[in-house]
């Protein structure tokens, strides 16, 4: 094998897309080690990564980011040159019913890391924050020094981490990265985002609930353009600077709809309109300039990724039922104990 020439800590890599983060950076540097670190929440799964759970380059970390002794550990055993941070609580909606979770790992949990980074040194933070921290967008579409107007908690604590980051960059010269992706899909979506969750529902025959107008617009791009996209940044983006990652595919909500509902031979009869979330931002978007300049662009047009995520979860029900029958996070409780 060849001689390995870099750790790098992902943090939070149990979930949707750090799972298909470390699938893609495993595959494409044969010589890069990878430690995972993740709490395991409810989002959080190691059956995602249950095909590397033997590979040398890789180890998985029971643990929060937001635990110092944890974190300090880990940097001063490990010595990461690198470290990727997708951990967060990522669901607007559970960011409205119950913020407490999303302070702490979003925000305190990401000033921990920042410490951490302070005293032991590293090569590169790369903090993976989110469109939503722009807010919702009246018209055009937002680059980099655009104003912050987050809305829910959930974007409000990335907005905050965002800034926290920024801090350490301009105070201590941290070697801070920020990437603002949109509105991700793929394989290993826990279902409780809007597109597993309709496929998933209608895949059990269950109807599909539409918020509000159903008119509300986000930006979609495939998970493994948004992985390439966090790649080049963290090999040749500039320390210190924020990179926007949007699909360049605005779509209404019904309109996602549609498309799921045609793919699965379902009719419209499967939607149930039911109330709006509570200050829902109406459109999503983002100017993708800076990163195409770094020589980035798409590559999984919305047609394509849509028919790829589809079949991911008509081939991978297994894996999704589990989840919603609470199997895996009854398993979780149980293996790993702190
Ligand atoms: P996810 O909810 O699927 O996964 C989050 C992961 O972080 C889980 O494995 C969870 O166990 C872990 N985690 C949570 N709190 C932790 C803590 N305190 N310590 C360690 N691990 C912790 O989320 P996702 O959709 O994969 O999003 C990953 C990152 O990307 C998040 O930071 C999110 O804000 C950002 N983001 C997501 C999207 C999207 O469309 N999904 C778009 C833009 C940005
Ligand atoms: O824009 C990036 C963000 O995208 C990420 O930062 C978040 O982590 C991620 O969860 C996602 O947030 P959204 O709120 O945009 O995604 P969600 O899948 O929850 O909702 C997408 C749209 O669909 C939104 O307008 C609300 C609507 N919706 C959602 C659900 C779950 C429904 O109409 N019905 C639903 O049941």
């Amino acid at each position: 094998m060849a001689k390995l020439n870099k750790t790098i800590l992902i943090t939070g890599g149990a979930g949707f897309i750090g799972t298909n983060f470390i699938h893609y950076i495993l595959e494409k540097y044969p010589r890069y080690r990878i430690i995972n670190l993740d709490k395991l929440t409810y989002a959080g799964n190691l059956a995602n990564l249950a095909d590397i759970s033997n590979n040398s380059r890789y180890q998985f970390i029971k643990g929060d980011i937001a635990d110092e002794t944890t974190v300090q550990r880990i940097f001063k055993t490990k010595k990461p040159q690198i470290v990727v941070n997708f951990a967060a609580e990522s669901h607007v909606d559970r960011s409205i019913l119950d913020p407490q979770a999303f302070m702490r790992s979003n925000i305190f949990g990401v000033y921990i890391l920042l410490e951490a980074v302070k005293k032991y040194g590293i090569g590169r933070f790369i903090q993976i924050s989110t469109d939503e921290v722009y807010g919702s967008v009246a018209k055009g579409k937002p680059n980099e020094q655009a104003r912050l107007l987050p809305s829910s908690p959930y974007s409000s604590a990335k907005a905050s981490a965002d800034l926290l980051c920024q801090s350490y960059y301009k105070t201590f010269h941290l070697p801070i990265l920020i990437t603002r992706s949109s509105n991700n899909f793929g394989p290993w979506q826990y279902p409780e985002k809007l597109i597993p969750l309709f496929i998933t529902n209608l895949l059990e025959n269950k109807p599909i609930p539409l918020y509000g107008t159903g008119k509300n617009i986000r930006d979609w791009i495939y998970v493994i353009d948004n992985c390439r996209g966090i790649d080049l940044v963290w090999h040749k983006g500039k320390i210190g600077e924020i990179y926007n990652l949007g699909g360049y595919n605005e779509k209404n909500n019904l309109e996602i709809t549609n498309v799921i509902l045609d793919k699965l031979n379902k009719n419209k009869s499967w939607i149930k309109r039911v109330a709006d979330r509570p200050g829902h931002d109406l459109r999503y978007a983002l100017n993708n300039q800076k990163i195409r300049r770094l020589g980035w662009k798409p590559i999984y047009s919305f047609a394509k990724g849509m028919r790829l995520t589809i079949d991911w979860y008509q081939q991978h029900q297994d894996w999704w039922t589990k989840i919603k029958s609470g199997v895996y996070r009854q398993y979780y409780k149980k293996q790993y104990k702190k």
